[in-house]
């Protein structure tokens, strides 16, 4: 049997199971086995977690051993496709059907379950696209990130996630993404709003400023519960995609990350009831701190969605272009020591050309990585925010000439197991902290930008 055979069968019998087609995890889990490819490779190529990967693959065997009347695992997977014809399946499709029709009574989100033969995309429910993005940056350039704008896409228009965390370092390119995902896909909404959370709005306001965009004439109601309630009606009556930028504004200075401040603890709410009610629509939030409740969603709700942004890779060479740099060779080494962080290469750019008339190596010579000042502010916004335990971590790590495993840290600071741990966890959860899974042990370190920036603010006299 052909792969594209299996996908087929695969979307047939989860259908008949679960009332929705397959989604893109689960396509990519079935394509990835028979390609021979691990979980952990399967997770890192969807930008999924490991463990995410894992439950949704044990699902997924249940569903085709059910379907199939044999025990299929991710190891005989292989073996039994190659051997299988298409025939000796279809009648699995009956088997598992039946399932469907005692989910089905418990199915209260009715819209998603689609016959097979209906479209995956459905078209926008009106044909006028209303599209408001408020204070956003104009886009002049952008490069690549190819991959990441097809899994949003893929998320969004495929598997209709409802709320997805876009989350990464400042500077690594997610406003800029998804601006970009934006004009992408609009075509395929109703309502299309970008608003920044920059200045720390209350979710009064920021529920008052949608509701303006959808009802230009009523009148918004004054109670918040009333608000939530119509702005879930919207979702639900027509296909919006809302982008809420720098959702980080919403969390506490000198605190674990992701802790939301007093006053903007039902921001929390609002995100659990766009993953749990059933809608139409799709909520991205961009964020440099992870906030604490989304990796139980994303657990919970299969329309959560986290997707952490990295490195521009080799596409950031086109970022040193425009400055007129030199040396073309060494380019990659540059990107490598300042991470693909688009906003950071553009700072050191800058500064090359100024400085060093923009040959590259010679910069290079010079003990690095150098920080530029504005590179140095930028760093700044979240060490500011780090807990004393935090910092204490981190000061520790840019002593380190390795990387170094949680335990190593115990009475080396003056913090419990149970505060380092903590902080360890938040400061990946702020994307300030490299891990490598070794074979039976996690590893830690920084990377030379902000080893280097530690080192200087931190440990120089
Ligand atoms: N794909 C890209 N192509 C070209 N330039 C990019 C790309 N991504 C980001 N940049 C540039 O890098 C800089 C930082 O990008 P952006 O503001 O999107 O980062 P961010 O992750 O939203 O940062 P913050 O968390 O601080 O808001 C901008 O000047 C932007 O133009
Ligand atoms: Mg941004």
């Amino acid at each position: 049997m052909e792969i594209a055979e299996v996908l087929k069968l695969a979307d047939e019998l989860i259908f008949a199971k679960t009332g929705e087609h397959i989604d893109y995890l689960q396509k990519a889990i079935l394509e990835g086995t028979f390609q021979g490819r691990t979980y952990p490779k399967i997770a890192e190529e969807t930008h999924s977690s490991e463990g995410h990967t894992r439950d949704i693959g044990s699902e997924l065997w249940q569903i085709l051993s059910e379907g199939f009347g044999e025990e299929i695992t991710k190891r005989n997977f292989r073996a039994i496709i190659k051997k299988a014809k298409f025939d000796n399946f279809s009648s699995a499709i009956g088997r598992v059907g039946r399932d469907y029709v005692a989910i089905n009574n418990f199915n209260i989100c009715q819209e998603r379950a689609r016959s097979p033969t209906e479209p995956a995309n459905p078209q926008p429910t009106s044909k006028q696209l209303h599209i408001d993005l408020g204070d956003a940056p104009e886009i002049f350039r952008f490069f690549d990130r190819t991959s990441q704008l097809s899994t949003l896409e893929n998320w969004i228009i495929h598997d209709r996630t409802r709320l997805i965390a876009l989350l990464g370092i400042s500077g690594i390119g997610k406003t800029t993404l998804s601006l970009r995902l934006i004009d992408e896909i609009k075509t395929q909404f109703d309502y299309v709003i970008y608003r920044s959370l920059r200045f720390s709005p209350t979710l009064d306001a920021t529920l008052t400023n949608l509701l303006q965009i959808f009802s230009k004439q009523s009148e918004i109601p004054q109670n918040i519960e009333t608000k939530i309630s119509q702005i879930l009606d919207y979702l639900r009556k027509y296909r919006c995609l809302i982008v809420l930028d720098d959702v980080q504004m919403l969390f506490s200075s000198g605190q674990l990350a992701g802790q939301y401040k007093t006053g903007y603890e039902d921001y929390q709410l609002f995100f659990k009831l766009i993953a749990e009610v059933c809608h139409q629509s799709c909520l991205i939030f961009n964020s440099w701190e992870k906030p604490r409740e989304i990796a139980r969603l994303s657990k919970e709700y299969r329309p959560v969605r986290c997707f952490v942004l990295g490195s521009l890779g080799e596409a950031a060479k086109e970022i040193l272009k425009s400055p007129k740099l030199s040396d073309e060779e060494t380019w990659s080494n540059l990107i490598d020591i300042y991470q693909g962080n688009p906003l950071w290469l553009e700072l050191t750019a800058t500064l090359i050309r100024e400085l060093f008339g923009g040959r590259v190596a010679e910069f290079l010579q010079c003990e690095m990585p150098i920080l530029d000042e504005g590179l140095q502010f930028q760093l700044s916004l979240p060490f500011g925010r780090l807990t004393a335990a935090e910092l204490a971590v981190m000061v520790h790590l840019a002593n380190q000439p390795e990387s170094v495993a949680v335990s190593q840290f115990f009475n080396k600071i003056p913090f419990s197991p149970s505060e380092i741990v903590n902080a360890v966890r938040s400061l990946g959860n702020r994307f300030l902290l490299e891990a490598i899974e070794e074979e039976k042990i996690t590893l830690f370190s920084l990377n030379p930008v902000l080893k280097q920036y530690v080192q200087s603010r931190y440990l120089s006299n």
